[in-house]
């Protein structure tokens, strides 16, 4: 399976040093937080990899990164023009994957859990999509996911009353089928080509399934969580993998 990395947008909740430097490339430890996710895809088997950012930031990934041999996998590059969303960098992801299902992981994100046993399973199941979620104790900025009877019933974005705890981390596993999707959203309020429109699809098809990460999760978009998780590295619960 093919893996993709979704690492363009803004980062406007940690400016100034976005201004500079995107996000994924700031440092945990010594280590640029693209790194954590590339070594996460590599341990699950997954190193055929696309890298999407912007294009002012392009540049410095390929400066770093390179073709992605020195990390033991193989990167493709393609640049989303403004940060239209995330289901908008997602669309670029089509000449890669083609009609193969794929992985696609938020590069901000940091987890402790292997992913190989959902990817094994994905690759066995029905058509359809599936998304990996943590309970968390304040699910308020993500998107989160009402279950009952171990099915996602209802998905809303940033609710302000939550109807659960579970928020839907940026793990994703999609089936060619999202390409259409994405092709029928419309932009939401925000502007954004929201993922959790795509999911809510893949939810009114009767094909979303779900998975629970069982270790620790982290969205290192703040300046907080950024901070969180080099707290966790300095104490060696956050390894690379690569
Ligand atoms: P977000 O954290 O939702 O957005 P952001 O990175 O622009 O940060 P901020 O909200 O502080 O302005 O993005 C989650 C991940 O999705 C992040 O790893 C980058 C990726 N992403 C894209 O690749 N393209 C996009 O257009 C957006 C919005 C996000």
């Amino acid at each position: 399976m093919k893996g993709v990395i979704l690492a363009g947008g803004a980062g406007t909740r940690l400016r100034p040093a976005t201004c500079v430097l995107n996000k994924h490339l700031l440092p945990i430890g010594p280590y640029p937080l693209i790194l954590f996710v590339i070594g996460q895809l590599k341990r699950a088997g997954i190193t055929d990899l696309l890298l999407v950012t912007g294009k002012d930031d392009l540049g410095d990934f390929a400066a770093f990164l390179g073709s992605g041999e020195a990390y033991g996998v193989s990167l493709t590059y393609r640049v989303q023009e403004r940060p239209a969303g995330i289901a908008d960098a997602l669309r670029l992801a089509q000449p890669f994957t083609g009609r193969e299902k794929f992985v696609a992981v938020l590069g901000d994100n940091l987890f402790e859990d292997d992913l190989t046993p959902w990817i094994q399973a994905f690759a066995q199941e029905g058509p359809g999509a599936r998304v990996l979620l943590k309970a968390v104790p304040d699910p308020r900025p993500y998107g989160v996911a009402e279950v009952r009877d171990g099915r996602i019933v209802s998905l809303e974005e940033k609710p302000a009353c939550p109807k659960s705890a579970f928020c839907v981390t940026g793990i994703y596993l999609f089936d060619e089928q999202v390409y259409a999707i994405i092709a029928d959203l419309a932009p939401s309020p925000r502007g954004e080509f929201e993922i959790t429109d795509v999911n809510r699809q893949y939810l009114a098809r009767g094909q979303l399934r779900y998975g629970i990460l069982s270790g620790w999760w982290i969205d290192a978009g703040t300046p907080e969580a950024l901070w969180e998780a080099n707290r966790r590295f300095a104490e060696r619960a956050l390894s690379l993998h690569l």
